[in-house]
């Protein structure tokens, strides 16, 4: 998909890898609406590129018509969702607060159901549009003291990767993006800083410009940094091992 003058919706864009992807789609000529909770930073990531804010809770079911509403109102017809939105929670599940459950599941799987169900019957009309999910190697992986946040990202790639199928031919593309660490607010918010000194964070830039790239390419799954597809590979390939090795260096 061409980027210059297509309608963009970037969900949790005020900071990190959603106000980088805001960024990146904005300087390539697309017209961004951002969304988020924090009214300040929102409006910072709009400002800076000129793009239209709306402080929307993804946990609210109503999110998505109202945002999707608003910016085929501004703009016209919205070409591309980035559903990137999303929480983490580190801590033994055993202790996991019962709503903090219902948070990661409502912000990280409901939110970007929503926002595909109400964003793809008009592109379905106009066969065309780009759906982008900001998944997370956890999703794979399925990392300990993270389990319904790895859950969570499981459920996102599934959901993607069906509705690619289920929409082979309409013009309308299915992508994953998945990180595998990168350098934001994400791991104070769920409770525990990242501490390890391998993998080293990436900066949220790369996710902006894979995102950029594989609207443009239509790359239905980008694994950011590359090099992460090996563990992801030895996971699928040679669980046994994956796991060794994982008890091994964590
Ligand atoms: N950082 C990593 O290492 C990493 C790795 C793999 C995948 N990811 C994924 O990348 C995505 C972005 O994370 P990030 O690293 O950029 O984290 P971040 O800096 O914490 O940003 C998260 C964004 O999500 C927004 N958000 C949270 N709850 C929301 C809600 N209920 N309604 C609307 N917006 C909400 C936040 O908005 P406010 O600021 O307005 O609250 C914020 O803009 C997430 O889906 C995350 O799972 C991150």
């Amino acid at each position: 998909m061409e980027l210059r003058g297509a309608v963009v919706v970037v969900t949790g864009a005020g900071r990190g890898i959603g106000a980088a992807t805001a960024r990146a789609l904005a300087a390539r000529g697309a017209q961004v609406v951002v969304t988020g909770l924090d009214e300040a930073e929102l409006s910072e990531t709009a400002a800076s590129i000129g793009a239209v804010p709306i402080v929307a809770d993804v946990r609210d079911p109503a999110h998505a018509e109202r945002v999707l509403a608003a910016t085929t109102a501004r703009f016209g017809p919205v070409d591309v969702v980035v559903a990137n939105a999303g929480i983490g929670h580190a801590g033994t599940f055993a202790e996991m607060p019962p709503e903090r459950i219902d948070d990661v599941i409502a912000v990280n799987v409901r939110g970007p159901m929503l926002l595909v169900r109400a964003a793809l019957p008009p592109m379905l009309q106009r066969r065309s549009g780009a759906l982008v999910f900001i998944s997370s190697v956890a999703g794979t992986l399925h990392v300990p003291r993270e389990a319904v946040y790895s859950a969570s990202k499981a459920a996102v790639e599934g959901f993607a990767e069906t509705l690619r199928e289920e929409l082979r031919g309409s013009g309308v593309t299915v992508t994953t993006i998945v990180p595998a660490v990168v350098a934001t607010q994400f791991f104070d918010d769920r409770g525990e800083p990242y501490r390890r000194r391998f993998p080293r964070p990436v900066p949220a830039e790369r996710i902006a410009t894979a995102v950029a790239r594989a609207i443009e390419r239509d790359s239905p799954r980008v694994v950011v940094p590359p090099w992460f597809k090996l563990p992801l590979r030895i996971h699928d390939t040679m669980p046994r091992l994956y796991k060794a090795l994982a008890r091994r260096f964590s």
